[in-house]
């Protein structure tokens, strides 16, 4: 009996020994596959997604490529989103909110930090950089870029708003560049009535962000202001800010600019100028280089100066502008950083700037000498940049644009009395920033 029984677990040792090998085969060619699978992906790009209005894709590409040349671990996907500000700016926004955002960069308009950095969206970069480095920027545009003594963005482009004229037309009519409102209304009305050119002045009424910023440089010029963003203060019910609605009212009742101006963003205000339509444009300095293009019906016929103003004030010019930050959400901040070091590099700044001729936001690309051989109004428009203001820095700045957006439209549209729109406004501005003085609101 008991040799029967071990003659029998003789007999199996074979097969046991035959199972043993089976699963070691299969224990090495998993672990291989996973080996395999992980070298594999070790490989493999990392890939930062980045949202942009569309029109400032192309602009960029080259500086990607640059990038992803001397960095062949990290690509950039480019999402090309809408044009407008406000609507990259949802689209973001709502990304972060339902969580799972696929974003890894934020390409941030100047205005959004403190929004996006007290909802806690943004990772702090203020580590990252040396003070002095800091230095290089222009002042305003780094200032943009904290939220509460922290850093969330470093500027990739500034911005700032101006006055483009036909240089030629008014030195035929023999008229001095516009200083004042009254100026420019002048010059307009006398260019019109002698048949030199259908239109006077463009400017952005669409009720959006950019009829914002250009309000704010007309409110400026009255002496008036929207938000104090240390005293929380609100000034749009005050007679400058009527003087403001009234001057732009003034250009439409007195057909200075076409009636479709209250529904007009920057591009349709830029073709209307490209194609020799009016005299006077408001808009930021990217349609310089457009405006110059060989074979552009306005080469050479323009000049840029600094907004008009009432007599006695000071012109107003918006920072604008366009910076880059890190999602708090994001796999690979260690490699969106590079990429941020890199964007804002001097030799990489400078080959964007002389490439595109977007507003630098370094200090000492304004005064290079190959930048202001192709670009020789950059000294100037330096000045203008360091005077510019900023949109009120605060956390509920959207809905305070939204509310100014919303009465101003109606004040130019004559949905409502300017008086009427702008007491509106103020009030319910007031609302909300005392409302947000206890918490943060997105
Ligand atoms: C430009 C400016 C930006 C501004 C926007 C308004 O893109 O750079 O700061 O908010 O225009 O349309």
């Amino acid at each position: 009996m008991f040799f029967q029984k071990t003659q029998n677990s003789l007999t199996k040792i074979p097969q046991i020994s035959k199972l043993l090998r089976r699963i070691s085969i299969f224990f090495s060619l998993f672990l291989g596959t996973i080996l395999l699978s992980w070298i594999v992906k070790a490989q493999q790009p990392v890939t930062l997604n980045l949202l942009l209005p569309a029109p400032d894709a192309p602009p960029l590409q080259k500086m990607i490529e640059n990038f992803e040349a001397k960095n062949p671990g990290i690509r950039i996907n480019i999402i090309e989103g809408p044009n407008s500000t406000n609507l990259i700016e949802d689209l973001y926004t709502s990304s972060f909110l339902l969580g799972d955002s696929p974003y890894d960069l934020v390409n941030m308009d100047v205005i959004w930090t403190p929004k996006f950095a007290a909802a806690g969206w943004l990772l702090d970069l203020t580590d990252r950089v040396k003070p002095q480095e800091l230095e290089a920027f222009l002042d305003k545009d780094i200032e943009a870029g904290f939220y509460e003594g922290n850093l969330y963005r470093l500027p990739i482009r500034s911005d700032v708003g101006m006055l483009y004229y036909r240089e030629d037309l008014l030195k035929e009519a023999g008229f001095e560049p516009p200083e004042t409102f009254q100026d420019l209304i002048k010059i307009s009305q006398a260019l019109q009535q002698d048949g030199t050119i259908n239109w006077g002045y463009v400017w952005q009424g669409r009720q959006y962000e950019g009829a914002v910023a250009m309000f704010v440089e007309v409110l400026e010029g009255f002496g008036g202001f929207w938000v104090n963003p240390n005293t929380l203060e609100v000034g749009v019910d005050r007679p400058e800010a009527l003087n403001a609605i009234e001057f732009l009212r003034t250009t439409i009742k007195e057909e200075i600019s076409p009636p479709g101006v209250t529904t007009y963003h920057e591009e349709d205000t830029r073709r209307f100028f490209h194609n020799g339509q009016a005299a006077f444009l408001r808009s930021w300095p990217y349609v310089w280089t457009i405006a110059n293009q060989k074979g552009s019906p306005i080469e050479g016929k323009i000049a840029i100066k600094p907004m008009v103003h009432a007599p006695n004030q000071n012109s107003g010019a918006c920072l604008g502008g366009w910076g880059l930050g890190i999602a708090k959400s994001s796999r690979h901040p260690e490699e969106a950083w590079k990429a941020i070091q890199y964007f804002t590099s001097q030799d990489a700044q400078r080959e964007f700037i002389l490439q595109e001729g977007y507003v630098p936001s370094r200090i000492e690309l304004f005064t290079d000498p190959e930048i202001v051989a192709k670009y020789p109004h950059f000294p100037q428009l330096l000045e203008v940049v360091e005077q510019a203001v900023l949109r009120p820095p605060i956390a509920q700045y959207a809905q305070a644009s939204d509310i100014l957006q919303r009465y101003l439209s109606a004040a130019l549209t004559n949905r409502m009395s300017p008086e009427r729109a702008m007491k509106a406004a103020a009030n319910e501005t007031r609302r909300l920033l005392k409302t947000g003085q206890g918490e943060q609101s997105t």
